[in-house]
């Protein structure tokens, strides 16, 4: 374990029956609250990519966060990947699983150059169905996805293989 995953680690709150019973809820808001957390957490996510992106994909509204510190650690612009409805230019939209219901996700349409290279970030791996949506809109808007970095990965809900299946590089600091 790095001292940089230790750190994040330390962190984390737990978060029993939340939302609802049975599911523990893994909270990273006081990661975002330590700025040296928030900080290495940026530079780990992103040292593995080093050199192959341009752009950090943030995934509302968490990967903001995320994005925004990696941002200034790194030098790469922020994307923003919206919910459906917030963005005011021309959109792709992309629709996403939800336990119930459906969900989308959102980039404005000519955002970035073709061919510009997007390293998408969030916080939590769960189910992978948002990052796979995430990553359908780079490549629908002709952008090359380097790949998908995240604090923690939820090990046994099948992020991980629904994304590598489709040939995303998956790094995750952390496993629960
Ligand atoms: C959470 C989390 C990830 C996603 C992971 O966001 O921040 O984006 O769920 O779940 P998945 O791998 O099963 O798709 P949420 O949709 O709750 O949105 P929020 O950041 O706006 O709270
Ligand atoms: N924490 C944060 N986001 C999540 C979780 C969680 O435990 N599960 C699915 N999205």
């Amino acid at each position: 374990v790095t001292p940089e995953a230790a750190l994040v680690d330390s962190l984390i709150a737990s978060i029993p029956d939340f939302p609802e019973h049975g599911v523990t809820f893994r909270d990273l808001t006081p990661v975002f609250a330590d700025g040296a957390a928030l900080k290495a957490l940026s530079t780990a996510l992103t040292a593995p990519f080093e050199g192959r992106f341009e752009y950090l994909g943030g995934l509302e509204a968490r990967g903001f966060l995320i994005a925004g510190a990696a941002s200034i650690v790194t030098g790469a612009g922020v994307l923003s990947v919206r919910k459906a409805g917030k963005l005011p230019r021309a959109v792709l939209s992309q629709e996403y699983s939800l336990e119930y219901g459906v969900a989308a996700l959102e980039v404005h349409v000519d955002q970035l150059p073709v061919g510009s290279r997007v390293l998408i970030v969030d916080d939590v791996l769960a189910t992978g169905g948002t990052a796979l949506a995430a990553a359908n809109l780079m490549e629908r808007a002709g952008w090359h996805v380097t790949g998908f970095a995240v604090a923690l990965e939820l090990d046994g809900l099948g992020g991980r293989a629904k994304l590598e299946d489709r040939g995303i590089e998956t790094f995750s600091l952390l496993q629960y």
